[in-house]
């Protein structure tokens, strides 16, 4: 069984002071054992995170660019992600298909890219509360899937994220029994595609301290996407022990 995934997503906070800050406070807590820890800070701060991070601990991008190279003033690509140290890289973040308008067609070479970087993309799918009221929710995941991954996907080396965009910075969490309905949705368009149970399906959207355990358990969830709480060491490390007990 792959380990549980939890994924930092520091989104464009943070600074030179306060990236340092924070890891001396995190380099005092205490992490379980058997559980994989990603941070993705803001590509200027990757080379720093690296040179603080614990071991075993793991570096990701927020952002990649489907060329290898060029001219492309502002962007990162993946091969440069990947000689800074990321193993990961978030590919299809609403805030980047709602705000910055990343369509189906650029997520899709992002997600080729990354791949063929050595990087571990982790494709991330979520519908918006209009998809919801209008009951298309499952309908938008299948397709963002579909587009993104390909119909014929490869069998490994990716995860996936579940994010309810309604939930994303908002406190609105989904409950245990909504994440799970989507996350088996998802396992089964993968399944039925031969993609490795390994991959895991991580819930993003309003993950604290107080709710982590009850989502971890939910059927399906093989981590967890954090924003907001994944800014205060202490409530990141709370969420890494999230359903173990504290003496493991
Ligand atoms: P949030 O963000 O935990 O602040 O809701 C999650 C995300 O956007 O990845």
């Amino acid at each position: 069984m792959a380990p549980v995934l939890i994924a930092a997503n520091w989104k464009m906070y943070k600074n030179l002071q306060q990236t340092r800050d924070y890891f001396e406070a995190w380099r005092s807590c205490r992490y379980p054992e058997g559980r994989e820890v990603v941070f993705l800070p803001a590509c200027p701060l990757i080379h720093l995170v690296q040179s603080l991070l614990p071991e075993g601990q793991k570096l990701g991008a927020q952002i990649c660019h489907e060329e290898d190279e060029g001219a492309f003033t502002g962007e990162v690509s993946c091969a440069l992600l990947n000689s800074l140290g990321c193993q990961y890289v978030l590919i299809g973040h609403s805030e980047r298909r709602h705000i910055f308008g990343e369509d189906d067609t650029r997520l899709s070479a992002k997600f080729k890219a990354s791949l063929r970087h050595g990087l571990r993309p982790i494709f991330c799918v979520g519908e918006t509360l209009d998809q919801r009221e209008a009951g298309d929710t499952l309908a938008v995941i299948r397709a963002q899937l579909a587009a993104g991954l390909g119909e014929q996907p490869p069998a490994s080396g990716f995860d996936v994220a579940y994010e309810p965009v309604w939930a994303i910075g908002t406190g609105k969490v989904a409950s245990p029994a909504d994440a799970a309905q989507v996350h088996k949705v998802i396992r089964s368009w993968l399944d039925e595609r031969g993609v490795e149970k390994g991959t895991r399906i991580l819930y993003g959207g309003s993950v604290k301290p107080g709710n982590a355990a009850d989502l971890l358990e939910a059927e399906e969830v093989g981590g967890l996407l954090v924003g907001g709480a994944s800014l205060s060491a202490e409530s990141f490390a709370d969420i890494l022990w999230a359903g173990l007990p504290k003496t493991a």
